[in-house]
């Protein structure tokens, strides 16, 4: 059963609780997934809507889709967090977006920055799998599904990187 915390309660200053400790590093590897995912929602976003303005609805679906499972993921790594007592505000970062500040951005550079980001949730999700396997159960399960699902998302691009 998930534990909830008031308003205030989630937004305090971040946990005191030894970073080097095994909990403090599923903490951390929960956050630095939030944070991970939360600019992939800023980042797919933005390329959505910068396809869809250039014709290639396909590819404009696939960055569409993929924004709305990084939220789906988001949301995921944030109740984690909070269930493993992780309470500290999740700053995020859409750094990515300066990438496409240039107008020259192509779609091709588009999907490389997205291929990029999709090689770092695989790394973080395998981590986590790593850091909990035989421990977490849920965890540790949950690890191993969305390292897949970012590895077939990764392929995907790739694929699509193959045809543009
Ligand atoms: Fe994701």
């Amino acid at each position: 059963m998930m534990q909830t915390y008031s308003f205030e309660q989630q937004f305090q200053p971040p946990t005191q609780m030894a970073p080097d400790s095994y909990l403090g590093k599923i903490i951390s590897l929960l956050q630095g997934i939030a944070r991970h995912e939360m600019t992939g929602v800023c980042m797919y976003t933005y390329f959505q809507l910068l396809i869809s303005g250039i014709n290639k609805p396909q590819i404009s679906e696939v960055f569409e889709k993929s924004a709305a499972e990084s939220l789906a993921h988001y949301s995921q790594a944030v109740q984690f967090m909070l269930l493993y007592g992780g309470r500290s505000y999740i700053p995020c970062s859409c750094d990515p977006i300066v990438y496409l500040n240039d107008p020259q951005t192509s779609i091709s550079e588009a999907i490389r920055a997205a291929i990029n980001h999709e090689k770092t949730a695989v790394e973080s999700y395998r981590k986590l799998f790593s850091v909990t396997s035989g421990k977490e159960t849920e965890l540790t399960n949950w690890a191993q599904t969305q390292a897949q699902a970012e590895l077939e998302d990764l392929l995907e691009f790739q694929q699509i990187l193959g045809v543009v």
